[in-house]
């Protein structure tokens, strides 16, 4: 194995947790430094602040934090290094519209640092709605909790949590608000999929290798297919989804961070924004899909009645908290080209859905046919394309599709795969993305989080589709069945080019 490149070292720090008595805190977050701790990779001192509305005290909290960590930690919960953790979990009561919330904050953070012997080096994780963004900031910055980045001195860093708005306008005044109180170089805006492995694997696979870097362009890639899969339906986030939907919920920031991981240039180096500038440039490049054109390149449509997993699914517009006359949309497919000299011509498939068939998550790249001659010269029966498969989630891997000859007197082919899967490899499962996010925020490392240009890159690109719906689209979204893989009309949209959807 090689060295690594020497990741920067995690300070000693406070994380102060927005949103600490809810769900991704409790799901997530605590149990993220917990598996950072077990993997001693954690800076020796440090300590985890949680705030919220429920008046709780620290050893509820802590019961809490317990109950999240033996129900979603990656590894086991052992009680010698529980014992110890939870010592330094603290929470304290307040609303973000409160005053007197941040100097009580203030006043228990600073005694958590002297007690514990902490220098103020403080991350504070927003994990809250995004309307509370602007209060929360302004309320740290009133109370004085926040220091401008300055050399040695002590950092404040702030984790902003998506959906940074839910168009163009609001993401910028969030954007704006913050950016009121802390520096750029101080905000990580996460996007947990470039947390994930397989997706940090992607610069690796193609800037490590040499096979890979002359063929990655319009040449020899035919097409792109990118698929976001989730199996179950709406579930408890109806408030949540029917505002959203599946293009601001999965396409505005996942699935573009993925697309731009795929078609970004190479980095000269690996300095956060040097990666950053280029995966930007790949946003600029995006060709727009405004007015009439939302008919011709995207589809979108709602799950009705079904089964997933076996259990019984009701219609979208039936889920409970939905409107019967719903117009959100739980399925998106799109067409897009990224117009530079590498991607001439060449589509990008995106498709993402709730109540699919599946959980899975993965990008194919589609290599172009080879000559019809040969062991192609049956215009017939053509052979299948070499495909790269990039597995996400649920196992994480990587698939390349290849044509073999059958064992036998005759010249028969079959298409065969080439596996490699990272449990299999490595021996251990991956770190959860949110571990590796929160490491890196501790060493003030932001490759991995999206900077202020790129999410309001991304956000114009797809209010303009939203725009196109809201005058050129139907009233009624065509339906496809809980537990199928979509509707029609997406099939249509890759067929009508030649092309069909990857079995996943
Ligand atoms: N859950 C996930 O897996 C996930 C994944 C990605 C992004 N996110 C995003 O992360 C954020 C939090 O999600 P969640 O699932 O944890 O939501 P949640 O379970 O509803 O929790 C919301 C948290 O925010 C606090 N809060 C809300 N309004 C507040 C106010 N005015 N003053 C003080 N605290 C307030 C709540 O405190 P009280 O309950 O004590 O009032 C609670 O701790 C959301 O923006 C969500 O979109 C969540």
């Amino acid at each position: 194995m090689s060295e690594p490149i020497q990741p920067l070292a995690a300070q000693p720090c406070t994380l102060v947790i927005f949103g600490g008595s809810g769900d991704l805190a409790k799901r997530k977050l605590v149990p993220a430094v917990y598996n950072l701790l077990l993997d001693g990779v954690l800076p020796p001192n440090y300590a985890i602040l949680a705030t919220g509305r429920k008046p709780l005290s620290d050893t509820e909290f802590r019961e809490i934090a317990r109950e999240g960590v033996i129900k979603y930690s990656r590894q086991e919960i052992k009680d010698s290094v529980w014992a110890n953790f939870e010592q330094r979990l603290f929470y304290v009561a307040g609303a973000i519209d409160d005053p007197k919330a941040y100097s009580d904050i203030r006043t228990r953070l600073e005694k958590i640092e002297a007690d514990l012997k902490l220098p103020a080096n403080r991350i504070f994780y927003l994990a809250i709605p995004p309307t509370s963004i602007a209060g929360a900031v302004e309320g740290l910055r009133k109370a004085g909790l926040v220091q401008p980045p300055a050399g040695n001195a002590p950092f404040s860093r702030l984790i902003v949590e998506k959906p940074i708005g839910n168009d163009l306008e609001s993401a910028r005044q969030i954007n704006a608000a913050v950016a009121r109180v802390f520096d750029e170089s101080q905000i990580f805006r996460i996007d947990h999929y470039l947390g994930k492995e397989t997706v940090q694997n992607l610069l690796v696979l193609r800037f490590a290798n040499s096979i890979f870097e002359p063929i990655w362009n319009h040449k020899y890639i035919d097409h792109v297919q990118i698929t976001v899969s989730e199996a179950e339906g709406v579930g408890t986030r109806a408030t949540y989804y029917e505002e959203a939907g599946a293009l601001r919920d999965m396409v505005q920031n996942h699935i573009l961070q993925l697309m731009c991981l795929v078609a970004m240039e190479p980095p000269y180096s690996l300095d956060p924004d040097v990666v950053r500038n280029v995966r930007m440039d790949v946003l600029r490049c995006l060709r727009p899909i405004a007015g009439k054109d939302v008919e011709k390149y995207t589809v979108r449509a709602q799950y009705s009645v079904g089964k997933a997993h076996g259990v019984d699914v009701p219609g979208y517009r039936r889920e409970p908290g939905i409107k019967p006359d719903s117009t959100t949309e739980t399925y998106v497919a799109l067409k897009l080209f990224v117009e530079n000299w590498r991607w001439s011509g060449v589509p990008f498939y995106l498709r993402t859905g709730k109540a699919l068939t599946k959980r899975a998550s993965e990008i194919a790249v589609f290599f172009k046919p080879i000559p019809q001659i040969l062991f192609n010269a049956n215009p017939d029966a053509p052979l299948e394309a070499n495909v790269l498969i990039m597995k996400i989630q649920p196992e994480e891997g990587l698939t390349l599709r290849v044509v073999s000859k059958v064992p036998g007197s005759k010249a028969k082919t079959h298409p065969v795969e080439m596996n490699f899967r990272y449990g299999e490899a490595f021996g251990a499962p991956s770190p959860e993305a949110y571990e590796r996010l929160l490491l890196d925020v501790m060493a003030g490392d932001a490759s991995l989080f999206m900077r202020r240009d790129a999410v309001e890159a991304s956000w114009a690109w797809i209010t303009a589709i939203l725009d196109g719906w809201k005058t050129h689209g139907s009233k009624w979204l065509p339906e496809y069945q809980a537990g199928s893989w979509g509707p029609v009309e997406a099939n249509r949209l890759i067929e009508s080019d030649g092309r069909c959807w990857r079995t996943v």
